[in-house]
């Protein structure tokens, strides 16, 4: 193992939106990033903070488990959609940081009127979490896994429904689309690598507290 991975504690965060509301979490929890972590414009994905042996990646959110799960950071702040969508089984979430709130629904164009439900086409980046919600309704459904701009999909008669995150509800409405039914309850979630948290319990621990004493509990 090199020095940076056997020397350090590498906590995953996300990048975009939910940083926005992190970034004021650390700083009560007394984590404090490296000026160059809030610099867009600066390429390195690998940042120090205030604390020696804790170095931070700044990844794409639906990257954050992944990240965790494979080794490659012992924490991470991990969306539940995420979570859920992934189901690793060498994550362990043990702390709801109550950031990042928002839901995954399904959609519709407001116009949509077909009756049956044969076949029904999804355009989502959420596969698994959408086969299994409709596997248990006992509806067979065929996904089309995107990245992104799966709200313009209805319109174009490329899928029958989406399955994506609503936070405000803008994106939906700014597409003459309505939402149709609620999947999951999602806030940001601190996730631990398992076998990190048995190797590496003390620091682990460390963190946890920290967050635990941000959030009041
Ligand atoms: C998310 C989501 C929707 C939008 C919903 O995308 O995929 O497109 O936010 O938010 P709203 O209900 O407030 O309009 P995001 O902007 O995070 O970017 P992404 O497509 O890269 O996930």
């Amino acid at each position: 193992m090199n020095d940076i991975r056997s020397e350090n504690i590498i906590i995953a965060v996300p990048k975009g939106r939910i940083l926005e509301e992190l970034v004021p979490l650390m700083e009560r929890a007394k984590i404090i990033p490296e000026k160059a972590f809030f610099d867009d414009k600066d390429r390195r994905l690998l940042f120090s903070s205030n604390i020696p042996w804790l170095k931070i990646i700044r990844v794409r959110s639906f990257d954050v488990a992944t990240f965790v799960a494979f080794g490659g950071a012992d924490i991470g702040v991990a969306g539940y959609d995420v979570v859920k969508e992934f189901n690793y089984p060498e994550l362990y979430t043990p702390i709801d940081l109550k950031i990042g709130s928002c839901h995954l629904s399904v959609a519709e164009h407001k116009s949509f009127n077909k009756i049956d439900n044969f076949q029904l086409k999804i355009a989502t980046k959420y596969p698994n979490i959408t086969g299994e919600y409709y596997a248990k309704k006992g509806i067979n459904v065929n996904c089309i896994k995107m990245n992104g701009a799966m709200e313009i999909t209805p319109k174009l008669e490329m899928a029958d429904k989406i399955v994506d995150l609503v936070s405000s509800g803008k994106t939906l409405i700014a597409n003459d689309l309505v939402e149709v039914e609620n999947i999951l309850e999602v806030t940001s979630h601190l996730v631990i690598n398992r076998t990190a948290f048995k190797i590496r319990s003390e620091n682990i621990r460390h963190i946890m507290i920290l967050f635990r004493e941000a959030l009041n509990e």
